[in-house]
């Protein structure tokens, strides 16, 4: 808690630790009314360091200090200072043993970072700057020791003790407790030390290693949870070995443990040996996960454990590098996720993710770098630049290398870099090294925030078959960064004839034109580039920055009648369903603010007609086509949107073409109904989506029929999908009645389990029927919501705020009040879920007038909140600044 303005970090000011930890000897006494931790450092003067008599210094946060020992005797008060965030001793000698007690409260810890309790275990959360709540110690990622943990708890509460690598001693003490001592042989940064006591089951497997070695696999979870476990555990285990596939990289230690836990601020995180997950991205079975949450859990056990090389084998020398593992991981879970399901699909929901959130971050006033060069809260910059761009980022090297090199570059980093803490220039060196590429103009891209933009224009000379294509780029000023220079873009692009054929693209008027690829990647540098292309007997229709090549805008004048075209020709899947997107984007901007009658566009009607009835095309790719552009898309896209305006033009054209197609999607429903039971495959996912999909779109214009089918869906549903899939329709529908008893069957259902408690709530609060004002407050009423559980408050409050636009955006500004109130609430128990809860806020400056106003009254109340904490008094005052 703070009243004056909190420090801004500068990566220019980075300094090596004056010190270095190489052990460190932990114990932990747990009761329940606090925990006493006992530590022990070897510490060492850093020869690398120039700072030769700086005082040792440790950071500590919300601690009380007990006892401290320098070699063996007590330090007395005059012999430290202590600034109140840190422990100051001056005069250490060159090496020495430090002693350290000191007590917390972790039943009293609402904000869920360092030692806390949750559902009655213990558990911990230390990255970015948890450990500090746990005791004294440079809580730095560039300071690594070799950890020991000795853990106490009572036997009956507590009969299971975990921590980080493997267990080396137990057993019994007196008054009924006992102790488990686990010993890492890994240096580690303390953000990934981890430390769990409850009273878990275990499931176990085990994993052969690609040289012969048995990994003990366990995941630890309440007892009622003991069922729920079966596909992470399939995840990990298809994780291990893709990552010896593709990457050559095989687990190190025995044992790995994954632990579930409900109260928990982000999705899971890498402890080593000991990931610890939110329990919603590890629990899993039919009837109460859809398969969205199973593609959600498959690619978070991925990513965590992808990070035990990507991140804890390789770390960051300091926060401004949290790409470096996050980026790269993403990057590599994206990857694995493709190769498990349709590459085309995750291409577009990692497209559709970027553009929609990321792209508007990167417009907003919390732009920054995919490497930061300042901040004041971390937990502020664990953003969608650091993670979805930054894994476009090394996408983009992988496109430039090629796969063989860019494997040769991970390998390169990887042996250089192992057991080090090191920097995203070390990765791009990495890179540079290994194929001989020259990647200077290319790292603009970790230096330059904001999405550059390419205004593509074209002609064609039919006298010397010659198409000329113009790409211009400019990159956008953003908050401290203006005259920004041109990066280095890959940009893939096709041509297609008049008959949808793929056209040779011959860039050099005395090639051969039969030996011309049909798809390539161009390389942007300048600012300006013209490409010809030669033996073009037509003018062709250009399919441009195929599988979104780079993380940019693209702006080409593109006639419907082309994007029609594009939409059923293109031999790339990824830019037909952005050609249909493009389609739906125009005609929906074209009648906002239009009259109720105003015309929609037939071409795009007979579009969705085709779709719906083909059977060929991947049906996963139909079912994503299928979907209309989201409202937060729409309004990302708009300058000044007029909320309401957009959301009635969207809702406008969905019920024109539902209308238009009403006998279609019955068909649709039915010819993906039945035949074969639940399977989490392609193609069965694709299936339930398209019969979901009809299902959604028929509610939406009130047909009898389509609520029969609704009705039925929801009560003989035989998983969580199709259950879901027809009470959102039913929620959405005009038909209050069965959505009011639907609501209240399912919640008496499944009331005693909170995932699917969260999915009701969100169910609603993303409703524009059953989520206006007075119905979410209704809900945090409810006795199943808490104000201590993130998942709850999310599914309510960020549900509402960042899906619910048109509620939100009350034109009386109700929804703006109801946020700052909530959020300055939640500021004085859980500062990282209050300062994520105010992004939709700090937007304000794109709004139309009307909004914009009362957003920026919204936020300037939470500025004067008594005792902001750090984490939102950054977000607020950058964005009110801005
Ligand atoms: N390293 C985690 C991941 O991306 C992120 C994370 C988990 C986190 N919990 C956190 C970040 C708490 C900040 C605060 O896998
Ligand atoms: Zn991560």
């Amino acid at each position: 808690m703070r009243t004056n303005q909190p420090k801004t970090i500068h990566l220019s000011e980075y300094r090596v630790p004056a010190h270095l930890v190489d052990t460190m000897d932990l114990r932990f006494e747990l009761f329940d009314n606090g925990a006493r931790v006992h530590s022990t450092l070897r510490v060492r003067r850093n020869p690398e360091s120039s700072e030769v008599s700086a005082p040792l210094t440790l950071d500590g946060d919300s601690l009380k200090l007990e006892h401290v020992a320098l070699d063996g005797k007590e330090l007395a008060a005059g012999d430290y200072e202590d600034t109140g965030d840190q422990l100051v001793i001056a005069g250490v000698p060159e090496q020495f043993e430090l002693a350290v007690v000191t007590w917390i409260e972790p039943q009293n810890n609402t904000r869920l970072e360092g030692l806390y309790k949750s559902s009655g275990m213990f558990c911990t959360q230390c990255e970015a700057e948890g450990f500090r709540c746990i005791t004294y110690f440079p809580d730095r990622p560039d300071v690594m020791a070799r950890y020991r943990t000795r853990i106490e708890a009572d036997k009956s509460s507590y009969p299971v003790l975990l921590s980080n690598g493997n267990p080396v001693e137990q057993g019994d003490l007196e008054n009924g407790r006992h102790f488990v001592t686990w010993e890492d042989p890994f240096p580690k940064p303390s953000y990934l030390f981890a430390l769990v006591a409850g009273d878990l089951v275990e499931k176990r497997d085990t994993f052969t290693t690609c040289s012969g070695r048995d990994i003990d696999l366990r995941i630890y979870v309440e007892p009622r949870n003991a069922e729920k476990c079966g596909h992470a555990m399939d995840s990990l285990k298809r994780s291990m070995r893709w990552d010896e596939e593709v990457y050559g990289r095989e687990y190190d230690l025995d044992i790995f443990m994954i632990v579930a836990v409900d109260d928990f601020n982000m999705g899971a995180m890498e402890n080593k040996g000991l990931n610890i997950f939110n329990s919603s991205c590890v629990l899993a079975s039919q009837e109460t996960a859809t398969d969205l949450a199973y593609q959600r859990i498959e690619a978070i056990v991925a990513h965590e454990y992808f990070h035990n090389w990507s991140g804890n084998r390789v770390t960051c020398r300091d926060w401004f590098q949290l790409s470096l593992k996050e980026g790269f991981t993403v990057f590599r879970d994206s990857t694995f996720s493709a190769d498990m399901g349709s590459p085309t699909v995750k291409r577009i929901e990692d497209a559709t993710l970027l553009r929609t959130a990321q792209f508007a971050e990167d417009a907003g006033p919390m732009a920054h770098p995919v490497r930061p060069a300042s901040y004041m809260e971390i937990s502020n910059f664990y953003t969608l630049t650091i993670y979805e761009k930054g894994a476009e980022v090394v996408r983009m090297i992988h496109t430039l290398l090629g796969p063989d090199l860019f494997r040769k570059g991970s390998d390169l980093y990887f042996e250089r870099h192992d057991g080090q803490a090191v920097t995203t220039d070390d990765f791009v060196k990495a890179m540079e090294d290994a194929s001989g590429r020259d990647l200077t103009q290319f790292r603009l891209w970790y230096e330059q925030a904001g999405t550059p933009v390419l205004t593509v224009s074209d002609d064609y000379d039919p006298e010397q078959g010659v198409y000329r294509l113009t790409i211009q780029q400019s990159v956008p000023d953003t908050p401290g960064q203006t005259n920004k220079k041109p990066q280095h873009i890959p940009f893939a692009l096709g041509l297609l004839g008049t008959e949808g054929d793929a056209l040779p693209l011959q860039l050099d008027a005395a090639d051969d034109i039969g030996s011309a690829p049909t798809e390539r990647v161009l390389e942007l540098t300048d600012a300006s580039h013209t490409f010809e292309f030669y033996g073009l007997a037509e003018r062709p229709v250009p399919s441009l920055l195929r599988h979104f090549s780079a993380p940019v805008r693209v702006e080409y004048p593109w006639s419907r009648e082309q994007l029609v075209f594009l939409m059923s020709h293109d031999p790339d899947g990824f830019n037909r369903w952005d050609a249909g997107q493009r389609l739906a984007v125009d005609v929906i901007q074209s009648i906002v603010g239009a009259p109720e009658d105003a015309g929609i566009e037939p071409r795009l009607v007979e579009a969705y007609r085709t779709l719906l009835g083909d059977s060929v095309l991947d049906q996963a790719l139909v079912a994503k086509m299928l979907q209309l552009p989201s409202e937060a898309y729409l309004i990302e896209l708009a300058s000044s949107p007029d909320v309401a305006a957009i959301h009635r033009a969207r809702d406008q054209v969905l019920r024109h073409i539902a209308t238009s197609l009403r006998d279609e999607l019955i068909a649709c429903y039915h010819r993906n109904t039945g035949a074969g039971g639940y399977e989490i495959t392609p193609e069965s996912i694709a299936r339930r989506s398209l019969r979901n999909t009809a299902l959604a779109w028929l509610l939406m214009i009130n047909d009898e029929a389509g609520r029969d089918l609704a009705v039925q869906q929801f009560q003989e549903a035989d998983n969580m999908t199709d259950r879901m899939g027809a009470l959102r329709a039913l929620v959405n529908s005009d038909y209050a009645a069965e959505r009011s008893r639907a609501l209240a069957d399912f919640y008496e259902r499944f009331q005693d389990d909170p995932q699917v408690v969260e999915q009701w709530f969100s169910v609603q609060s993303s409703s524009d029927r059953a989520g206006q004002l007075p119905q979410i407050k209704a809900l945090l009423d409810h006795p199943a919501f808490d104000w201590k559980n993130p998942n709850k408050i999310r599914s309510v409050i960020g549900v509402f705020a960042g899906q619910n636009l048109a509620a939100f955006h009350n034109p009386d500004g109700s929804g703006y009040e109801f946020l700052a109130d909530q959020v300055c609430r939640l500021d004085d128990s859980n500062p990282q879920i209050a300062a994520r809860l105010v992004t939709p806020l700090t937007r304000w400056q794109k709004f139309a007038p009307a909004y914009s106003a009362m957003m920026h009254s919204a936020l300037k109340r939470i500025r004067d909140k008594a005792g902001l904490s750090a984490d939102v008094y950054e977000v607020v005052h950058k964005s009110l600044e801005a």
